[in-house]
């Protein structure tokens, strides 16, 4: 039997599925506003698979929006600053009622595979900023997540876990659907980044952010954005790091939100057996694409 808090606060239930896709059972009664939520033009969503670097974006793009202004980046917690599209917990708001009280311009946080995204996105025309992770980092920073995340079911041993991922049955389903969902409706007025290429030269990929956005920034600002959005600095920063969010939803000392923030921890964690059927699975569903994932 679920308990009555655990139930309050959506604590390690079974996911329910919309439209085919796994996903948290209280996300999914809040689907019908989600569905009907009215983009404006201005919105600027940030997409992405769960574990890819979401919250590092945010923060680059709450900076780039104020300028470099680390004190203005601070005057909330980034689930605040950038709502959650299809947040929906029974404490608290939910991500369309959070969004309803931002002023414009609006980012916008979504985790939605492509076909589930609100179709005033697309009416509205807004512009999209899509990120992805190779699979293999974002399967192990997915499983330490579950963890310390409780709104999540039991992860379970990690082996389990990789054939849970690998089989699609984790919130939000299928990375390989997902990843090229997007990736197939990728257009003018949407940027698709990679986790891996913002490690590598993080400073070539904001310079692409504001060629995105038309806009221009001093040199000295963009310096002080990458310094603020450092792993280290994110890490330290209550504002960034989720360590303001209730204990009984995240527990930092299981793992903490910040964990590794590198590229190929994966090989830390994966045995010889399971990378090789990994790369034959990741082969066989990726096959025909022309997207490619760096794996460190
Ligand atoms: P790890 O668990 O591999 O460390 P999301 O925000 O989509 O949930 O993604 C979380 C992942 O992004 C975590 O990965 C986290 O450490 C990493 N991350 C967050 N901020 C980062 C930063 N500034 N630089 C590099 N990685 C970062």
């Amino acid at each position: 039997p679920v308990l009555a808090m655990e139930q309050e606060y959506a604590i390690r239930q079974e996911l329910g599925s919309l439209h085919g896709i796994p996903l948290f059972k209280s996300f999914i009664e809040g689907w019908p506003q989600v569905k009907a939520f009215q983009a404006r033009p201005d919105d600027l969503l940030i997409s992405t698979y769960p574990k890819s670097g979401t919250t590092w974006l945010s923060e680059i793009m709450d900076m780039i929006y104020h300028d470099g202004d680390v004190e203005k980046c601070r005057r909330d917690a980034i689930y605040n600053r950038v709502p959650f599209l299809e947040l929906k917990v029974s404490k608290g708001l939910s991500g369309v009622e959070q969004l309803e009280n931002t002023p414009s311009p609006r980012l916008v946080k979504t985790h939605l595979p492509v076909q589930l995204l609100p179709t005033s996105f697309w009416e509205k025309d807004c512009k999209i900023i899509y990120m992805a992770r190779n699979p293999k980092d974002v399967v192990i920073s997915y499983y330490y997540f579950h963890h310390m995340a409780k709104i999540h079911p039991d992860p379970g041993t990690k082996a389990e876990f990789l054939e849970n991922f690998m089989a699609g049955k984790v919130a939000y389903g299928s990375w390989y659907d997902h990843v090229r969902g997007w990736w197939e409706k990728k257009q003018e007025k949407m940027l698709y980044l990679f986790y891996e290429d913002m490690k590598k030269d993080p400073r070539r990929e904001v310079q692409k952010i504001l060629h995105f956005l038309g806009k221009e920034l001093a040199e000295g600002t963009v310096e002080r954005i990458l310094h603020h959005t450092s792993f280290q600095e994110m890490k330290k920063n209550p504002a960034a790091n989720y360590e303001t969010m209730l204990p009984t939803m995240m527990d930092h000392s299981v793992s903490p939100f910040l964990r590794k923030g590198i590229s190929g921890d994966w090989k830390n964690h994966f045995t010889v057996a399971q990378n090789e059927r990994f790369d034959q699975h990741y082969q066989e569903h990726m096959a025909g694409s022309d997207l490619h994932f760096q794996m460190e």
